[in-house]
């Protein structure tokens, strides 16, 4: 891997995906193949909103891989507050070999790779989950094979995982179509990144107002939550924007016969998602769970081998 941050799917070539797809299929095959690749090596965990696959995935990936985890709770470091995000670079680059950060904004992730000497991993932002995106095309690669002329339908807020799902299918050619409400799309030059990078892969990638219209030939539906982690007071509002946007079994329906539905989770069940499409066969949603422990495991294993 050329870059030695993983901030943005865009930091990452389309082979370079790919061969990190490969490894991380591979690590999924036989754990004990590479139960000592990082051995002795740290990983901090610096994490100002809450989680349950983030830190489980990262924790007992870095583990796996014959390494330690340390758990930085949001009161501990504070970033930006108690300490600048250039004097934490600067401490924990003498203590850890890796940083995996979950915050607000995503010019925090920027700022500490610029001063860190040590890679950083983004573990979210309000901008991006590029971790997410990884699993999530590991699992729809799983359910479809060739990924390569895929439709993958994102119904819901045009958020940070939206964006990152743009900037996988731009990289890997699956068309992308966001169907949001008016005033929820993508940001806009996230919206224009995506499709700069589309154009060498020839994906599609654009934005409706119709869910219907949206997950015409799909062959995945993916949601997320309403209201994201810091959006918390803006939720009852969105629940009514947002209704018309569930993912239930009559947009399904809509869709191509044999598509998967797909969630980043935590899922609000009744909200975007009704039990019935979460709980149906045709849901994937732990299997992308669980691709969460092997792709990152790849990403951790390329960037601090
Ligand atoms: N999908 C995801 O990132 O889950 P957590 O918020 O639980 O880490
Ligand atoms: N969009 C959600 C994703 C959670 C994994 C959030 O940012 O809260």
């Amino acid at each position: 891997m050329k870059s030695t941050d993983f901030l943005s799917i865009r930091d990452v070539s389309r082979d370079e995906i790919l061969e990190l797809f490969r490894i991380a299929l591979d690590m999924k095959a036989d754990r004990s193949k590479y139960a000592d690749a990082l051995k002795g090596k740290s990983l901090a965990m610096i994490f100002e909103k809450p989680s349950l696959r983030t830190r489980t995935t990262f924790d007992i990936g870095i583990q796996q891989l014959g390494g330690y985890s340390l758990y930085l709770s949001p009161a501990e470091i504070s970033l930006g507050k108690r300490e600048s995000v250039h004097d934490v670079a600067k401490n924990l680059e003498r203590m850890v070999q890796g940083i995996m950060i979950r915050t607000f904004s995503h010019q925090i992730v920027v700022d500490m790779a610029k001063h860190a000497s040590i890679p950083i991993i983004n573990g979210l932002t309000d901008y991006s989950h590029p971790c997410q995106a990884m699993a999530e095309f590991l699992t729809l690669h799983e359910a479809k094979g060739e990924l390569k002329g895929l439709k993958l339908t994102y119904v819901g807020d045009g958020n940070n995982v939206a964006h990152s799902l743009m900037f996988a299918g731009a990289r890997l050619g699956v068309d992308v179509t966001v169907a949001c409400p008016k005033g929820f799309e993508p940001n806009v030059k996230a919206y224009e990144d995506a499709m700069a990078d589309a154009k060498e892969t020839g994906a599609k990638i654009e934005v409706v107002y119709d869910p219907f219209e949206g997950v015409k030939g799909a062959d995945a539906v993916y949601t997320d939550v309403w209201a994201s982690m810091g959006q918390e007071a803006e939720a009852a509002e969105r629940k009514k924007v947002f209704r018309p946007f569930q993912v239930n079994e009559e947009l399904m329906a809509a869709a191509n016969k044999d598509a998967i539905f797909m969630h980043c989770l935590p899922a609000h069940r009744g909200d975007e998602v009704t039990d019935g499409v979460i709980d149906a066969p045709t849901s994937v949603v732990f299997q992308e769970a669980e691709n969460r422990l092997h792709a990152q495991k790849a990403i951790m294993y390329e960037l601090m081998k």
